[in-house]
């Protein structure tokens, strides 16, 4: 099984969500992130998520920033995305039926549609990237779960 975590600028949400997902998944499983922009390309997470992560005991330092790529779609066989707009802009990318099959909403999971979506901290503050790490934690567990199950 392969895992892409996909949020904006790959240097928040979804860093933390790959750091996470590989402590609870099997090791033959793939997990990797990107982003929806190439703007941070080639940059470590952003310093707080790096903290939050070790706060956890999790070593998220080493990855480096990346832009999702055609490739991508071929490569993986689940493609998490951390927001609608994300989640919007990955579909738009999609060629055909099977790969659109891949990509869902990370949150969807937990079943509160209202709320699907993991906010953006890299605005806020430390107490913000507290709060995601705690809703992916929630979420990488529920995708694990419903995983392991089918
Ligand atoms: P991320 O957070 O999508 O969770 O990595 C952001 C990182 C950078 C920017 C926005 C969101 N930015 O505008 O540079």
């Amino acid at each position: 099984m392969k895992i892409l975590m996909v949020c904006l600028g790959n240097i928040c949400r979804s860093p933390l969500a790959e750091g996470i997902m590989k402590t609870k998944v099997p090791e033959n499983f793939v997990v990797d992130s990107a982003g929806t922009i190439s703007m941070h390309e080639g940059e470590h997470p952003d310093k707080r998520a790096i903290k939050t992560a070790a706060n956890h005991n999790i070593d998220i330092s080493k990855q480096r920033s990346r832009p999702i790529t055609r490739k991508d779609f071929e490569t993986f066989d689940k493609i998490y995305c951390m927001d609608i707009d994300v989640f919007e802009d990955v579909v738009s990318k999609t060629r055909n039926e099977e790969e659109r099959q891949k990509v869902s909403l990370f949150l969807e999971v937990l079943g509160d549609h209202e709320n699907a979506e993991v906010p953006d901290p890299y605005w806020g503050d430390m107490s913000d990237f507290e709060k995601v790490f705690q809703l992916l934690d929630r979420g990488c567990d529920a995708i694990k779960n419903q995983i392991l199950k089918s």
